[in-house]
C-alpha cells in the first residue's frame, strides 16, 4: 500500500499521541507534557514521555521512540497499514483511493495466512499420527520435549507427492493458491507436488504470530539440511526472524535478546528456559533484520561459532551495524567454543553455560578493534599505518556524527596504547594462535572437538562425475574478476560443494580477504592471495580455459553476475539432488508408485540444470588465455 506522506503528517497532526497512547498507559501531566511507565520495558518509575506538540513519545529508559503510527505497531502490534486505517477513521479523515483497492490484496494476504495456518495443522497432525513415528523418534533424540514440540508447533511431511495437496484441496484450497503460498511446486504442465517431503516441518511466525512460511528439516543427516518456504507475498526471508513474536514480550522486559543461527538453537534454548532468543533464516543478519532488533532491545546479544565461518559472520554484522549506530543501540557479541551451536553448548551445560558466557559478552567496539588488529602488520611503520587508515575507515561508515567521533577517539586512543612504547611487547607476546590470523579465537577458549564436520564430508562424498570440475575453477576465476561479489553473495559461496580441497581453502582466504581488506578490488585481492602463498594457484587457475561470461570477463557486467549467480545456484542444487537421488534410491519399494517414481523426477530436474549450464557455457566463444 503507498500512502502520501501528506496524509500520513494529516493523521499525525489530528489524533494527539497521548489519546492513543493513554488507552494503554496512565499518563500524568509534566510540564507541556505527559509522563508514565514505558510499555516497551519493565519500570517502577515513569521514564516515557509524550510530546503532542511534536507528536511522539520517547522513553528516556529504554529508548523507545516514535509517533502514533509507530505506537500503534509497536505497542499493539497493528500492521502499518491497519494502523493508519484506524487512526485514520478516528480522525475521520477517509482513506486516500488507492488504499480502498489494495483492500483486495489484503483480502489475498488473508487467504495465504489460512492456508499457513491450515497447512501448519496438517503438518502437526501428521507429526502425531502414524506417518509421525521416525519423526518422533528423532525429536525425542535430539531433547525435545512434548511440550516443546506443541509451543513451536513442530509438525512433519511425510513422504508422498501430494499428501498435503489432497488434504487442503478437500478442504476447500485452490491449487493456485497453494503455489501462492509456496507449499507447493509447479512445474510447467506438469502436476503440481508437495515442496516439503518427510521433512521435520518448523513453522515460522511473523511478528504477530502468523504462520508465514515453513522449514524442513531432513530426518538425520543429508543434503540439503534445510528447506525452506520460497519468498511469498506473506514471507520475506531478509525481514523475518524466527520466533520474535515469542521472544520480544520476554526480551523487552529484561532487556537481553539473544541472536542465534538456528531453528534449533531457538527451540532448545526456550526449553532450557531462555524465551528470548530468535534467529536469521539461514541469511547473514541484514539491515532490516538489526533495525527490528533495536525495536526490542538496545543491546542485542548475537552469538556465534567459534570457528572461522562463524567469526566471519560476526564481523559482517558488525559491519553492517556501523552505519545504523546510535546513541545507545549497540550489539554485543558471544563467541561460542568451536564447534558447538547454543543448542549443543545448552543441551550440555543447560541455560547456565549460555549465560555465563554472555555475561562476558563482547561490546562492539572490541570485536571491530579485534578484528582489524589481529591481521595487522604491526612491525614495520607501513603495516601500522594501514592499521591506522583501517580503523578510521570503520568509523567512518557510521552515520550518527556524535558515534561516529567518539568511535574515532576511541581507535586512535587504542592505536596509540598498542603501537606506542608498551606495545612492542604487545605484539610478540600475543599468543601464537592470535598470530595465525583474526580466526584466533577472541575471548573464549575453545571447548570440546568440533562435531560440525558431518555437513562438509558428506557434500564431498556426493561428487558426481557429470558436473564437470572445472566448474568450480571457473566460479573462483570470476570472484578473481568480480571482488564484489565475495560480499555480496557470500552465504552461497561459503556453500557451494568444492570438490578440489585446495579450492575449497582458497574460496576460505577469499571470503576473509572480503572483509579484512577495505575496498578489495582485483588487485588487491590478487596480492592478499599471493601472500598468502597462493601464487602459483592463480597462475594454474588463469590457464584454465574459461566457458562462462563471468570467468572470461569480456561480457556487459550484470550478464556477468546473472549467469554468475545461476551456475552457483545450478550447481549447488545438482549436488543437492544427487543426494536426493541416492536417498530415494534406497527408498524405493516396488509396490509404491511414489518411491518408485521419485528418483526420475529427480533426475529430470537434474537433466534441465544441467542442459541449461550448458548452454549458458556455450553462449559465447571458449576462449583460451
Ligand atoms: P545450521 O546448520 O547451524 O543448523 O544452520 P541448525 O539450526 O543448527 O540445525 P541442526 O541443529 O543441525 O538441526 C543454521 C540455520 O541456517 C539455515 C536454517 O535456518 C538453519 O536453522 N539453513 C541451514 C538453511 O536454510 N539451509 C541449510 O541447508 C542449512
Ligand atoms: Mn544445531
Amino acid at each position: 500500500m503507498t500512502i502520501s506522506p501528506a496524509f500520513l503528517d494529516e493523521i499525525r497532526a489530528r489524533v494527539p499521541v497521548s489519546a492513543v497512547v493513554g488507552r494503554k498507559v496512565k499518563l500524568q501531566r509534566a510540564g507541556r507534557e505527559w509522563k508514565g511507565c514505558c510499555p516497551f520495558h519493565n519500570e517502577k518509575t515513569p521514564s516515557f514521555y509524550v510530546n503532542d506538540e511534536k507528536a511522539f513519545y520517547h522513553c528516556f529508559g529504554c529508548g523507545a521512540h516514535g509517533d502514533v503510527i509507530r505506537f500503534l505497531c509497536e505497542a499493539e502490534g497493528r500492521t502499518f497499514p491497519e494502523a493508519v486505517e484506524q487512526l485514520a477513521g478516528e480522525a475521520g479523515l477517509p482513506m486516500p483511493r488507492e488504499t480502498q483497492a489494495s483492500r483486495a490484496q489484503q483480502e489475498r494476504l488473508k487467504g495465504l495466512v489460512d492456508v499457513m495456518a491450515a497447512a501448519q495443522a496438517w503438518f502437526a497432525e501428521q507429526l502425531h499420527g502414524i506417518a509421525g513415528a521416525e519423526a518422533r523418534q528423532y525429536l525425542q533424540r535430539r531433547g525435545l520435549l512434548p511440550e516443546t514440540v506443541r509451543r513451536f508447533g513442530l509438525g512433519f511431511a511425510p513422504d508422498k507427492r501430494d499428501a498435503l495437496k489432497t488434504a487442503l484441496l478437500a478442504k476447500g484450497a485452490s491449487e493456485a493458491l497453494l503455489v501462492e503460498a509456496g507449499l507447493l511446486i509447479a512445474v510447467e504442465e506438469r502436476a503440481s507436488y508437495d515442496r516439503f517431503r518427510n521433512r521435520l516441518i518448523f513453522p515460522i511466525r511473523d511478528g504477530r504470530g502468523r504462520i508465514i512460511a515453513f522449514g524442513g528439516r531432513i530426518l538425520g543427516e543429508g543434503q540439503p539440511k534445510y528447506l525452506n518456504s520460497p519468498d511469498t507475498p506473506l514471507f520475506d526471508k531478509g525481514r523475518t526472524l524466527y520466533n520474535l513474536d515469542l521472544a520480544a514480550p520476554p526480551a523487552r522486559k529484561t532487556g537481553s535478546l539473544f541472536v542465534v543461527e538456528g531453528y534449533m538453537d531457538v527451540i532448545t534454548l526456550a526449553q532450557a528456559g531462555l524465551d528470548a532468543a530468535v534467529a536469521p533464516l539461514g541469511t547473514a543478519l541484514t539491515e532490516e533484520h538489526l533495525r527490528r532488533l533495536w525495536r526490542i532491545t538496545p543491546e542485542p546479544i548475537l552469538c556465534f561459532d567459534g570457528d572461522s565461518a562463524g567469526q566471519r559472520a560476526a564481523i559482517r554484522a558488525a559491519h553492517r551495524a556501523l552505519p545504523l549506530l546510535e546513541a545507545g543501540r549497540s550489539l554485543r557479541f558471544v563467541t561460542l567454543p568451536e564447534g558447538q551451536d547454543p543448542d549443543d553448548l545448552v543441551r550440555g551445560g543447560g541455560a547456565g553455560a549460555l549465560t555465563a558466557l554472555a555475561g562476558k559478552a563482547e561490546p562492539l567496539v572490541d570485536l571491530l578493534w579485534r578484528s582489524e588488529v589481529e591481521t595487522a602488520q604491526l612491525t614495520t611503520p607501513e603495516g601500522r599505518a594501514a592499521l591506522r587508515q583501517s580503523l578510521l575507515g570503520r568509523a567512518a561508515a557510521i552515520a550518527d556524527r556524535t558515534v561516529q567521533d567518539l568511535y574515532r577517539r576511541e581507535f586512535l586512543n587504542r592505536f596509540d596504547t598498542l603501537t606506542g612504547r608498551g606495545a612492542q611487547q604487545t605484539w610478540r607476546e600475543r599468543p601464537q594462535e592470535n598470530t595465525a590470523g583474526w580466526r584466533g579465537r577472541g575471548r573464549f577458549q575453545p571447548g570440546p572437538p568440533p562435531v560440525r564436520q558431518e555437513t562438509r564430508v558428506s557434500l564431498q562424498q556426493i561428487r558426481n562425475p557429470k558436473i564437470p570440475p572445472s566448474t568450480e575453477h571457473e566460479i573462483v576465476l570470476g570472484l578473481l574478476e568480480h571482488p564484489e561479489w565475495l560480499d555480496r553473495y557470500h552465504e552461497e559461496i561459503e556453500r557451494f560443494p568444492y570438490v578440489d580441497p585446495e579450492m575449497a581453502r582458497l574460496v576460505g582466504h577469499m571470503l576473509e580477504a572480503s572483509i579484512r581488506v577495505p575496498d578489495l578490488d582485483k588487485t588487491r585481492l590478487d596480492h592478499t592471495l599471493t601472500a598468502d602463498g597462493f601464487g602459483r594457484v592463480l597462475a594454474g587457475l588463469r590457464t584454465r580455459k574459461k566457458q562462462y561470461s563471468f570467468s572470461r570477463g569480456e561480457t556487459n557486467p550484470e550478464q556477468a553476475e546473472a549467469d554468475f549467480v545461476h551456475v552457483l545456484h545450478a550447481v549447488t542444487r545438482l549436488y543437492a539432488l544427487d543426494a536426493e537421488l541416492a536417498e530415494a534410491n534406497a527408498a524405493i519399494q516396488l509396490d509404491d508408485n511414489e518411491t518408485l517414481l521419485r528418483p526420475m523426477r529427480i533426475a529430470q530436474e537434474r537433466a534441465t540444470i544441467e542442459r541449461e549450464l550448458l548452454d549458458l557455457a556455450a553462449s559465447g566463444p571458449a576462449l583460451r588465455t
